[in-house]
């Protein structure tokens, strides 16, 4: 009798194991029993980051889609990391000591590998987002979604070198700029910086840097910055390179209150194809920018989640999605 009874045990707990396995597998589709809840914990670097609003957004909607559908609910948490690790890290200790069943996770810091780490420790399905972890080996239930931050680099060289006179605008031989970085730790930052000047030295452009500074991706640090360069070297700045569109929209405002004209006498570009500057590039207020594809970038994320909790192996660890070079000629397609 005893035997039976642990028999029949054993075979209800490989049933109700079987049932769990199912409901992941199909999460948007229908059925009749009361839909299953999945809970996904999103830790966001810094939500005063008009870039990652954009995508947080995207993602809070790509899971808010899924539910009217009215199969799994994905019951999502999004927090602020205030750009603080130790707030971060606190954070993402509480959504796995809650059990979430995935994780998105925005990292404040990629130069310690610590947190990625009690992430890949926690076995709880998890996309990395946004800042890429340098020569890090992902876990088979991790990966990366982001984008090739050299090629926006050399979209910003390139939308400078198509200028007629490639950036020379007083024509004395040499395009004198000035860099206006992003998080120095962030390999967006680091590569947007060499590679928009390594487009230009490639076609022979000769190029002297009068400044370069970090203005953390903040729009009112950009501004301060572009204004004490352009108090320092006046009518020497041709070119007025950012990180970000953030960081581009404040030195359009220290660019018009030092009374220069974008276009005239000085070229300025970005990145990320925020719609404000897509909207500048058409009247010819910023040079260019460069599409850091949020919306692409959300969706990726979101279905790796979901193909993570349905057990599927990915095997393309770290996913880019393309960047577009943004001009006057196709600045309208993103002005939505
Ligand atoms: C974006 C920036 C943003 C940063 C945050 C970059 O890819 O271009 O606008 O501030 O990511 O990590």
């Amino acid at each position: 009798m005893k035997k039976l009874l642990s028999v029949l045990l054993a075979v209800l707990m490989v049933l109700a194991l079987a049932g769990c396995g199912q409901k992941e597998e199909t999460p948007a589709g229908g059925g009749e029993a009361a839909p299953e809840t999945v809970k996904i914990g999103v830790a966001i670097y810094q939500f005063d980051d008009n870039f990652m609003t954009l995508y947080r957004q995207n993602i809070q909607k790509y899971f808010d889609d899924l539910n009217a559908q009215g199969g799994t609910q994905y019951e999502v948490t999004i927090v602020d990391g205030k750009n603080d690790v130790a707030e971060q890290t606190e954070q993402v200790n509480t959504f796995i000591s809650q059990g979430v069943d995935a994780m998105i996770v925005n990292l404040v810091q990629t130069s310690s590998p610590a947190l990625a780490q009690a992430v890949e420790d926690s076995g709880i399905p998890t996309v990395f987002i946004n800042r890429e972890i340098a020569d890090y080996n992902y876990g088979p239930k991790t990966c990366y979604v982001g984008a090739d931050a050299r090629d926006s680099g050399t979209y910003q060289g390139q939308i400078i070198f198509d200028q007629e006179n490639h950036g020379d605008l007083n024509g004395d031989g040499v395009v004198k700029y000035i860099m206006i970085m992003g998080d120095p730790e962030n390999s967006d930052a680091q590569n947007r910086t060499e590679y928009s000047i390594k487009y230009l030295t490639d076609n022979g452009v000769n190029v002297e840097c009068l400044y370069q500074e970090t203005g953390m991706w903040d729009q009112a640090k950009g501004q301060e910055l572009v204004a004490t360069a352009l108090n320092a070297y006046g009518d020497d700045i041709e070119v007025v390179f950012c990180n970000n569109d953030g960081m581009a929209l404040g030195a359009a405002q220290a660019i018009n209150a030092a009374g220069r004209t974008v276009g005239k006498d000085i070229y300025l570009v970005g990145v990320d194809a925020l719609v404000e500057c897509c909207e500048m590039v058409k009247a010819g207020t910023m040079t260019g920018t460069v599409l850091n594809d949020d919306q692409g970038q959300a969706t990726a994320a979101c279905e790796s989640v979901l193909k993570l909790l349905a057990g599927e192996e990915i095997t393309n660890k770290v996913n880019y999605v393309p960047y577009v070079m943004v001009t006057p000629a196709n600045a309208d397609q993103y002005i939505k």
